[in-house]
């Protein structure tokens, strides 16, 4: 037979579709060397009480206590790691304002690698904490704090794709923090990329490097089109922040005589493994655009509350067959979590549909067919995630990254309200889904290692 590195027993929730929510109950999952899930096996197979017989009370054989599941990992698709440091403060203003005032000074002290070390170090152990076992970083413009911050994924565990940020237009930045110009922006991503790529040869969860223009007014024309093909020559991923705001998209107009979607896509910016954040504003054509070129949207509904002057027609976009995942977007969203995400992606949503005015009478309040339920919001935590980055993570199914949380409803300190030994494993689902809090998150692992237990 076979021998396995790791070999887990319990009930599991992971995503069959958009909409399907797939139990595994008490599944027994094979994990091989390399961290990926070799094989499942259900109760009703043979296989299952000889891997029993082989396995029980061995080192490698972790069975899950009465309470506990296994949820996928969550793949946030948008963090900004330098401004875990400011997260919670400043959301009263707009983000123009923002930027000026409080995070461009605050990005600027990442040029002093131990102050980007302290932030670093613990924005990925928040993260890890809270479930999050891949994540999509902005660094700052900064080339060796932001090798820095992919060092410290690759060191804890976390699988994260990390972009030094391009911001070399003088005229939409501060003197104090910007590429020198844009010749250097170019060289210092170029020397990024491959520096991450050396630091991913010895990661076992992998790290990459990311193409990262700030957002179109922060680059110029000379910079997009060189990280267009920068972008193209390395294969990497791409980032950015896309038609977010009223006035982010109304200078995009203004500049280009068309919306954001379009102008990156100019500049060969638009690719199977882009990922663009917010993206309120897509009309239908830019939709499409985002659908033939394999483009995600990763939304990020707290965010969203505070800069993006509207609520995204996620629902549409999804059905339009545009890739989707979710994003904290610290700090412009506060909350470190995806768990807090999701919860907001369906109230979000939800307010949508049925509109905010009461002014209004109710036919013409809201946006029909615009709510998504919380299947769909840990769709977008997981799977959608996962397929946005073209990566095997985001679902507990063979040939998939063991990456995962180990949720305890019965934590003493935390209890969630299950009160009959035989709750339907669907409500048990949406109780986990919209009311667990770190502390029911006891382990979690990612490519098949421990990377965090909360004692
Ligand atoms: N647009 C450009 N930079 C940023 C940022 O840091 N946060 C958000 N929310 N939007 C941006
Ligand atoms: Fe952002």
């Amino acid at each position: 037979m076979t021998e396995y590195t790791e070999v887990f027993l319990g009930t599991a929730f992971s995503s069959n579709s958009p909409r399907e929510l797939n139990i595994l109950e008490k599944h027994i999952f094979c994990i091989n060397k390399d961290g990926m899930i070799e094989k499942i096996v259900s109760p009703e197979e043979t296989e299952y009480q000889h891997l029993l017989d082989v396995y029980s009370g061995k080192e490698n054989f972790h069975r899950l206590a009465e309470g506990q599941y296994f949820l996928p990992g969550f793949v946030d698709l948008h963090v900004h790691a330098p401004q875990w440091a400011q997260s919670g403060t400043a959301l009263d203003i707009p983000l123009y304002d923002w930027l000026n005032t409080y995070t461009f000074p605050l990005e600027s002290r990442f040029s002093d690698l131990s102050f980007a070390e302290n932030v670093y170090q613990d924005v990925v152990n928040t993260l890890l904490a809270n479930g999050t076992t891949t994540a999509l970083y902005f660094a700052t413009v900064h080339k060796e704090a932001s090798l820095l911050l992919a060092e410290i994924c690759a060191k804890k565990g976390q699988r994260g794709l990390v972009g030094k940020v391009v911001m070399d237009n003088p005229e939409q930045n501060p003197d104090y923090y910007r590429d020198a110009d844009t010749q250097t922006a170019l060289a210092d991503t170029e020397e990024f990329i491959l520096a991450v790529k050396e630091l991913a040869k010895s990661t076992k969860q992998g790290v990459y490097p990311v193409v990262t223009p700030r957002f179109i007014p922060s680059c110029t024309d000379d910079a997009l089109k060189g990280l267009g093909e920068l972008a193209a020559k390395y294969d990497t991923h791409v980032q950015s922040h896309c038609s977010e705001s009223d006035w982010e998209h109304g200078y995009v107009q203004d500049r280009f005589e068309k919306n954001d979607a379009f102008a990156l896509h100019d500049f060969g910016l638009l690719r199977e493994k882009s990922v663009m954040a917010h993206c309120n504003f897509l009309n239908d054509d830019d939709a499409d655009l985002f659908a033939e070129t394999g483009t995600a949207v990763s939304h990020c509904p707290i965010s969203n509350a505070y800069f993006a002057n509207s609520v995204i027609p996620i629902a549409h976009l999804h059905e339009k067959g545009v890739e989707i995942g979710l994003g904290c977007d610290l700090s412009g969203g506060f909350s470190p979590s995806l768990f807090d995400n999701a919860r907001q992606a369906v109230m979000s949503s939800r307010m949508l549909e049925d509109g905010v005015d009461t002014n209004l009478p109710a036919e013409q309040r809201g946006v029909p067919a615009s709510r998504i339920t919380i299947n769909e919001a840990f769709y977008f935590a997981t799977a959608g995630g996962g397929e946005s980055l073209s990566l095997p993570i985001g679902r507990l199914a063979e040939n998939y990254a063991w990456d995962v949380q180990i949720i305890d409803t019965k934590l003493a300190s935390a209890k969630l309200p299950i009160f009959n030994a035989d709750e339907d494993l669907h409500d048990v689902f949406q109780k986990v889904m919209y009311l667990v809090r770190p502390e029911n998150i006891r382990e979690v692992w990612v490519q098949g290692e421990k990377v965090h237990e909360r004692k």
